[in-house]
C-alpha cells in the first residue's frame, strides 16, 4: 500500500495520464512559501517517478497563479540566510523533472510566480492572466531565475522593461512576445492544459523526455554541443522497443502501440 503524503498548500490528481498539481493558498494569493514550494516539488517528483504519468500539469486558481515568492517569509531575511536558505532552490528541482510540465495560468502571475511558470516546459494562459517580474517595487530583483528565463523568452527590450520598470504584460502580450504557448477563454484553461498535456502523455515515453531534454539544452549549450547532444539522444532512441514501433507502425499503416522502453 502506497502512502500519500499529506500537503496543506497543494491540491494534487490525476486525470488519465496527467497528473495535476494546484497551489491552493487562496488566502495569499497563492504566494509561494517553503512548504508550499516543497510540497509542489514533492508531488511533481512522485508524478515524474510514476510510470501511470506521462507529463504533469501545473495550477493555481482563478484569481492567481502565484502572486511571487512569500513577501512576508522574507521580508526580515538577511543576505547570509537567503543565501544559505534552502527556498529559491526549489525552483532549480523543476528543472530536474524528465517529463513535460505544462503551467496552467489563470490571474496574476507574478515575481516568483511568473518564474515558476517559465520553469515549466510551456506555458497556456488563460485570457485574464497578468504576467509580471514586480520585485523592483519591493527594492530587489528576480531571484528564481526571472531575469534569464523572461529574457530568453521575449528578448531583452520587454524583459529590461519588466524588470527595471514592473510593466505587466497582458495574456495576449505574453503570446504575441513569445512567453506562452496559447491563449485560451478563463475557464477553459486548466482544461486546455490538461488536454494538451494528454496528448504529449500518449506519445512514446522516452522519445517525449529526450525531446524536452534536447529542447532545454538549447538553452545552455552553444549550437555545436546542443546539436552533439541531439545525435546522441537520437541515436540512443534506436535503443528503444518504441522507435522499432513507431517505424513498423508506419510502414504497416496502423497506430503505434508505445511501451515505454
Ligand atoms: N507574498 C505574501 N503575501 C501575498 C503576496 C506575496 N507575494 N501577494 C499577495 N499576498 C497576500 C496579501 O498580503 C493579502 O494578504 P492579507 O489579506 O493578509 O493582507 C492577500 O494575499 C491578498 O492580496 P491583496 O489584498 O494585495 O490583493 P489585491 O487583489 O489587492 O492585489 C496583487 C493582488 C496585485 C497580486 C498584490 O497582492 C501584489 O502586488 N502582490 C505582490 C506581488 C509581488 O510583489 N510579487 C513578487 C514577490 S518577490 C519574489 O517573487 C522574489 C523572487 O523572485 C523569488
Amino acid at each position: 500500500m502506497s502512502i500519500e503524503p499529506a500537503y496543506e498548500n497543494i491540491l494534487v490528481r490525476q486525470e488519465g495520464r496527467v497528473g495535476i498539481v494546484q497551489i491552493n493558498r487562496p488566502k495569499a494569493m497563492n504566494a509561494l512559501n517553503a512548504p508550499t514550494m516543497s510540497e509542489i516539488m514533492t508531488a511533481l517528483e512522485l508524478f515524474d517517478a510514476d510510470s501511470g504519468v506521462g507529463a504533469m500539469t501545473l495550477t493555481g486558481d482563478a484569481r492567481a497563479f502565484a502572486a511571487g515568492a512569500d513577501i512576508k517569509q522574507m521580508a526580515t531575511s538577511s543576505a547570509v540566510e537567503m543565501l544559505s536558505s534552502p527556498f529559491i532552490g526549489y525552483w532549480d528541482r523543476l528543472r530536474a523533472i524528465r517529463k513535460p510540465v505544462i503551467a496552467a495560468v489563470n490571474g496574476w502571475c507574478l515575481g516568483g510566480g511568473a518564474e515558476l511558470a517559465m520553469a515549466c516546459d510551456m506555458i497556456v494562459a488563460g485570457e485574464g492572466a497578468k504576467f509580471g517580474q514586480p520585485e523592483i517595487n519591493l527594492g530587489v530583483i528576480p531571484g528564481a531565475g526571472g531575469t534569464q528565463r523572461l529574457t530568453r523568452a521575449v528578448g531583452k527590450a520587454i524583459a529590461m522593461e519588466m524588470v527595471l520598470n514592473a510593466r505587466q504584460l497582458s495574456a495576449a502580450e505574453a503570446a504575441a512576445f513569445g512567453l506562452v504557448n496559447r491563449v485560451v477563454p478563463d475557464e477553459r484553461c486548466l482544461a486546455e492544459a490538461v488536454r494538451l498535456a494528454g496528448e504529449i502523455a500518449a506519445r512514446a515515453p522516452v522519445a517525449v523526455r529526450l525531446a524536452k531534454e534536447a529542447v532545454n539544452a538549447a538553452f545552455e549549450t552553444s549550437l555545436s554541443e546542443g546539436v552533439a547532444l541531439e545525435r546522441r539522444l537520437f541515436s540512443l532512441l534506436f535503443s528503444t522497443r518504441d522507435q522499432k514501433e513507431g517505424m513498423a507502425a508506419f510502414i504497416e499503416k496502423r497506430p503505434a502501440d508505445w511501451q515505454g522502453h
